[in-house]
């Protein structure tokens, strides 16, 4: 089992955007069973809360479901998952501090890292005070990434066999 954590700040944008675009990628691909995913927020102004009506009506659109309910990342989120995603630079930075040890820092990657089309530092951008495209953008952002990152996480899961 491979177990995947998207990190944002809120937990209502842009983290469960990924969360609900990798479980449907995943379902797709019949991997559901072999890839757990999740996300959190490093802040906890939203905690409980369900995904922002915006997202979730991106996501709808598109066929998607967006389903999580927001929660703040712990330091035991470094034992549990394998990679922690996040989506900026700021999620990267928060995330180095909460980390217990050298093991734990080394499971913090930048998404967009795994888009091959991406440029090296490539974020995520915070649609939360913008207007409804931004969610479209974050959409197409994060769906690009989550392909880049499924096909490498398939490449370990087929060796692994
Ligand atoms: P997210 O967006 O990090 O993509 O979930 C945000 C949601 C809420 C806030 C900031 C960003 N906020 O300041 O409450």
């Amino acid at each position: 089992m491979i177990r995947l954590c998207f990190v944002c700040l809120g937990n209502i944008c842009r983290s469960p955007t990924a969360e609900g675009i990798m479980r449907h990628l995943l379902r797709e691909e019949g991997l559901d069973g072999r890839v757990e995913v999740d996300s959190a927020g490093t802040g906890g102004w939203h905690v409980g809360e369900r995904a922002d009506p915006r997202a979730r009506e991106t996501a709808r659109a598109r066929g998607f479901t967006l389903d999580s309910r927001a929660r703040q990342v712990t330091p035991s989120d470094f034992a549990r998952f394998d990679y922690l995603l996040a989506m900026d630079r700021a999620n990267v930075r928060a995330l180095e501090a909460l980390a217990p040890d050298t093991a734990a820092r080394a499971k913090i990657r930048l998404l967009r890292s795994f888009d091959a089309d991406a440029p090296a530092g490539a974020e995520v951008p915070d649609p939360y005070y913008g207007g409804d495209d931004g969610f479209e953008q974050v959409f197409d952002i994060c769906e690009a990434a989550c392909r880049g990152l499924l096909a490498q996480l398939r490449e370990g899961l087929e060796r692994a066999r």
